[in-house]
């Protein structure tokens, strides 16, 4: 049988041909959809871990930039080299990159390389920036070392930085061993986090797992954080915060602070922390402040659905923070201001016997403190609170019994 083929069909055809193959070139193997992918080994980066891959990411990230319509890059499965690299978006033509990573991005193993250049991967002034997936391998190992050896070692530098930005969606990513915090969050908007897995040593100085501050509207979902500090700390100036569903330990829990170390500071509000599991942690869910004048403040936040495995402070209030010889703060009272804090439904067992320590400012003392349905019981005896400067009430069963 003849097959006619008609005109229309085959300018359809052509016309077809011509778009796929032109896909494909874009795409250089990775990605899909209709957006434009721009694959790092189009630009010369190596799966290897050993060629320097930061020029290649540079390259794609600028490419990604100029593009008018939203635009994908693509790291293929791998081990990539990069050293300091910062990804600006002030040019970029549109709000809408995606950076999906299948590989594994690897830091510099001398930790001279990076030690004092402030960030590794760093994000600023970007708009509307999605990253899916992939690895960080801060290879920090060796510089916890050096600073457990208490020798004269550089800062070291956090592995994701994003800076005043907006609408930043991470998923999925998972950072490792990073020389000191995991992720910063610093002057942004709108910032979701979700499942995240963040893990280093339980002795691994510095490394906190998600640090926020100055920011507002940062949601951090479904994290898994195993690490040496804290495993998410607010900085001044966090609002409209929302933490949910978060498994934290070895480390040093979940932190507002530490406040108050300068007068002027902008302050923490509206901040909900629920469903989390502390094991084996330092602290449950802790307020720290310096013992400092400061007009800083820290105003409504609930605490909900926690539990606790063997938490040496699972609440605790520490308004008195002056670690030895500062004397800067000897003798003083904190000026942060605390007031608003719901504590409900924190259960599970404390490490110590004071499960419930509110050590409050003697000048502006905590108020509004608010405990219910708290059970937290020590080696299976009862465990005790401890209040000082901290007004508010209780409700519900509460034991240790409420000092408030
Ligand atoms: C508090 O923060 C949440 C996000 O965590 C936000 O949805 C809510 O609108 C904020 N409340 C106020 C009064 O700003």
């Amino acid at each position: 049988m003849a097959t006619k083929i008609t005109f229309p069909t085959i300018q359809i055809l052509i016309l077809s041909i011509f778009i796929h193959s032109s896909f494909a070139a874009k795409k250089g193997g990775g990605g899909g959809g209709a957006v434009p992918v721009y694959n790092v080994q189009s630009f010369g980066a190596k799966a290897n871990g050993k060629s320097d891959s930061t020029h290649a990411f540079l390259s794609a990230w600028a490419a990604a930039c100029a593009s008018v319509q939203p635009a994908t890059i693509y790291v293929p499965p791998g081990r990539y080299l990069i050293g300091a690299a910062a990804f600006w978006g002030t040019t970029c033509k549109n709000s809408g990159i995606t950076l999906r990573i299948d590989g594994t991005l690897v830091a510099p193993s001398d930790y001279n390389v990076l030690g004092r250049s402030g960030s590794w991967i760093k994000f600023e002034r970007t708009d509307g920036l999605t990253i899916l997936g992939g690895t960080l391998d801060g290879q920090g190992a060796s510089l916890w070392a050096c600073k457990n050896h208490g020798r004269n070692c550089p800062k070291g530098t956090q592995s994701l930085g994003v800076y005043n930005s907006n609408n930043v969606m991470v998923n999925g990513l998972t950072s490792l061993d990073p020389q000191f915090f995991h992720i910063i969050i610093d002057g942004c908007h709108n910032i979701k986090l979700l499942g995240m897995t963040i893990s280093a040593a339980a002795d691994s100085p510095n490394t906190d797992g998600i640090h926020v501050q100055s920011s507002s509207g940062v949601t951090i979902k479904n994290a898994q954080i195993r690490t040496g500090d804290d495993c998410i700390s607010l900085g001044p100036g966090s609002t409209n915060v929302w933490a949910e569903n978060i498994g934290c330990g070895p480390g040093h829990g979940i932190s507002i602070g530490s406040l108050g170390s300068n007068l002027n500071e902008p302050g923490v509000q509206n901040v909900t922390v629920k469903s989390v599991t502390f094991t084996g942690t330092e602290n449950g869910v802790r307020i720290k402040t310096w013992a400092k004048q400061s007009n800083g403040f820290v105003r409504g936040v609930l605490f909900q659905h926690a539990t606790m495995n063997n938490v040496q402070n699972p609440i605790i209030i520490d308004q008195n923070y002056c670690p030895n010889g500062d004397g800067k703060c000897s003798g003083q009272s904190s000026g942060v201001k605390i007031s608003g804090v719901t504590y409900q439904d924190i259960h599970g067992t404390s490490a110590t016997q004071v499960a419930v320590n509110f050590d409050c400012s003697k000048k502006y003392p905590c108020s509004g403190i608010t405990l219910q349905d708290v059970h937290l019981s020590y080696q299976n005896r009862p465990a005790t609170s401890s209040c000082s400067n901290a007004g508010g009430s209780s409700a519900g069963l509460v034991d240790p019994r409420s000092c408030l």
